[in-house]
């Protein structure tokens, strides 16, 4: 048997995503008409011999309540939600509803991370486990050298796949394109030894916070919380006396990969396929792309068509509208457009890449462009809601918060507005509070 757990993290959390996170959890956001985390839950149901799905945070349990219930039905898979009083941190977190993880004595525990948009290659991760032997194996990616330092940054050995070295974020990125003379774990060993690697960092191979464990993590876990208490008392000790958390707070990454690293206990797997992270509500507009073009693989009856006739109207590549919605059929719709329930869609609208969320209602020869459209927002006849640029991840995205009313011919272009606005005039780059 094996159990998943995703960390779904906690209110403080989701800053970045407001407003959209005002009155919803960020990972119940919908991506492709799903909630983000509904992604890699439906994911894990793949995995042969799968017993729970748990997930952790410290939102309120009512947040999470009616999802839940409604996931276990549809999947016919346990999947509960354990609150954390306070962040643990996210080994911590783990540790913490350890007996409820190993309740039903699983050989293995995937960990998740709610806010990554991935393909979840989660079974060939375990098999991959099965054969390193070790405590864990975690997915990583290679990314451009001068995106890899906002992530998790690692060396692993080219032939065994062991992780031998990783620094969590760094600051200083070195490349390194030649072929060292001498193994890269005496290469590294020796950087230890120096302890240069704290500050030179020499990858494009980044973590993607999709990791298998056997049990023995919780030892691992264990054993920083016992050199915590131990090196409270020894201020000396560099590696923990440095460390701004709280006491019962433990990172896996800090804590436990980077000691971990180099000691035959952890191993990697390279996804060769799609992977985001979705910090921002600009990443999820192109994280709804991602799931929606792999809809055409795994599910495709989720995806809309039509050509303007028969009552349809035009959809222009990957497109996902929720059954209960009412399009007019001179309406033009996509690519990347996802449409939740109960939003009206009037005549001679157009919609591109953009996000509209529930009770939306779009009215007669709207314009909306690179933007998402909270809960019950309105839009007026001729109005237009844009990107101000066409480059929808460098910020500049028009985010409409909860029930925004956009008057009839007002054009929103790059902007962000508070949730029950009523907008008469046009704005541009602005935040309206
Ligand atoms: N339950 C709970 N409790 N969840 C937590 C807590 C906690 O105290 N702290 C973080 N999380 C959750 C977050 O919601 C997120 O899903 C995940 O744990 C990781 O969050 P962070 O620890 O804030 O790390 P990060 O997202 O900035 O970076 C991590 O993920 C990257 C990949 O997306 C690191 O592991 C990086 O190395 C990695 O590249």
């Amino acid at each position: 048997k094996v159990v998943a757990v995703i960390m779904v993290g906690g209110p403080t959390k989701g800053t970045r995503f407001r407003p959209l996170s005002f009155n919803t959890p960020k990972p119940l956001i919908p991506l492709a008409g799903q909630p983000m985390i509904h992604h890699p839950i439906s994911a894990c149901k793949k995995i042969s011999n799968l017993a729970q799905i748990f997930l952790i945070g410290f939102y309120e349990e009512k947040e999470f309540a009616l999802y839940v219930s409604s996931i276990s039905n549809e999947l016919k898979i346990p999947v509960r939600y354990l609150k954390e009083d306070k962040p643990h941190g996210s080994a911590g977190a783990l540790y913490y509803f350890r007996d409820k993880i190993m309740e039903e004595k699983p050989s293995h525990v995937f960990l998740l991370n709610c806010d990554v948009c991935c393909s979840f290659p989660l079974q060939d991760i375990l098999d991959a486990q099965r054969r390193y032997g070790g405590i864990g194996t975690m997915l990583v990616i290679k990314v451009s050298a001068e995106a890899a330092s906002q992530f998790g940054e690692l060396i692993a050995d080219p032939d065994t796949k062991e992780l031998l070295h990783y620094t969590e974020k760094p600051e200083t990125f070195v490349t390194l394109s030649y072929k060292f003379p001498v193994s890269l774990t005496w290469f590294w060993t020796l950087l230890k030894l120096i302890d240069v690697s704290l500050l030179v960092q020499v990858s494009d191979l980044i973590n993607c916070g999709v990791y298998v464990f056997t049990s023995d993590i919780f030892k691992a876990i264990e054993g920083v919380y016992n050199q915590m208490r131990e090196t409270s008392s020894n201020y000396n000790h560099f590696q923990y006396a440095t460390r701004s958390a709280p006491a019962d707070f433990v990172r896996l990454d800090q804590d436990i990969l980077s000691p971990l690293a180099g000691k035959k206990q952890l191993y990697t797997y390279e996804n060769k396929d799609f992977w985001e992270q979705i910090k921002t509500p600009g990443k999820s507009l192109k994280c709804s792309d991602l799931y929606l073009s792999q809809f055409r693989e795994t599910s495709p009856h989720l995806l809309a068509s039509g050509d303007g006739t028969n009552k349809k109207p035009m959809i222009v590549g990957d497109v996902y509208i929720h059954p209960s919605v009412k399009l007019h059929p001179t309406a033009k719709i996509g690519p990347n457009v996802s449409i939740s329930a109960n939003v009206r869609v009037g005549p001679g609208v157009r919609l591109i890449n953009c996000i509209i969320l529930d009770d939306v209602e779009i009215k007669d020869n709207a314009v909306v462009i690179n933007s998402i459209i909270g809960w019950k927002s309105s839009i007026g006849r001729w109005s237009r809601v844009q990107a101000s640029g066409d480059d929808n991840e460098r910020l500049g995205i028009t985010i409409l918060g909860e029930a925004v009313t956009v008057e009839d011919e007002v054009a929103v272009i790059g902007s962000i507005v508070l949730q029950n606005k009523t907008l008469n005039a046009s704005v541009q780059d602005d935040i309206i509070l």
